[in-house]
């Protein structure tokens, strides 16, 4: 079975001069070079999704983030229904800075993929072990995504593994330890979805760039990419996508 290829920009809190700049770059480069076998999509701040998302139409975007309810008096949050409603199609949740930051347990988790799900969103799940849990990575991986409920419509489930350390370091592990993280996270969904796990795309993130995009994007057991800092640079995140079609 052949499962969709992305690449994903997450922006997370960074201050971008001209993010118009960078995703005009992406979206000309798309258009140009349409043979690009992957889907790309754009998880900025909130701040710049309503009005990007209105103006580019020939792209994907998401929000880094939502709550586990749809409305209510839940200061500072934005709920999955929101990013529907202004036309965004993919949800990052569970990533590791928030994970860590915000202390997102895996039952609430397990709520905002519930509610996510519900609006239709295309969820981008993250999980990956810490570095002082590099010997029971295993054993992490499953607990994560014990979150998944286990009746969940899996076309719109996008995993991306993403070891904590690897992530903002400018390290990676080797080819053959990505490949064998993404065969045990493969093994676990086949168990739980059965045959429906299939379509189930498996990214890898953690300091992805244009030197290592082709060794990382050429495994096979690898999906695509989710990228932080490098989809920062508009010239860096096309070089990354263009490394996806070979
Ligand atoms: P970096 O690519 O900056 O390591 O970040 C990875 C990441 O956390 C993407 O969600």
């Amino acid at each position: 079975m052949k499962r969709n290829k992305y690449v994903i920009a997450n922006w997370k809190m960074n201050i971008t001069k001209s993010p118009h700049k960078v995703i005009d770059g992406v979206s000309k480069h798309l258009l140009k070079t349409k043979k690009n076998s992957c889907r790309v999509v754009l998880c900025p701040p909130f701040t710049h999704l309503a009005t990007l998302s209105t103006k580019y139409k020939n792209l994907d975007f998401g929000g880094q983030d939502c709550h586990q309810h749809n409305e209510g008096a839940f200061t500072g949050s934005v709920s999955a229904y929101m990013l529907k409603s202004i036309g965004c199609n993919y949800v990052i949740i569970g990533h590791s800075e928030r994970r860590n930051y915000q202390k997102e347990s895996n039952h609430e988790l397990r709520m905002k993929l519930i509610v996510a799900e519900e609006n239709k969103l295309k969820i981008v799940f993250c999980i990956g072990e810490k570095l002082n849990q590099l010997k029971i990575r295993d054993k992490i991986l499953k607990k994560q995504l014990s979150a998944l409920p286990s009746s969940f419509n899996t076309k719109n489930l996008i995993i991306a593994y993403e070891p904590v350390w690897a992530i903002g370091s400018g390290k990676t592990p080797s080819v053959d330890e990505i490949d064998r993280a993404h065969i045990k996270i493969r093994n676990i969904l086949n168990q739980k979805y059965k045959r429906k796990s299939t379509n189930i795309s498996i990214l890898y993130g953690g300091s992805v760039n244009s030197k290592n995009s082709s060794n990382i994007l050429g495994i096979k057991n690898v999906d695509g990419a989710l990228v932080g800092g490098a989809s920062l640079d508009k010239k860096e995140f096309c070089k990354i996508i263009d490394s996806s079609s070979r």
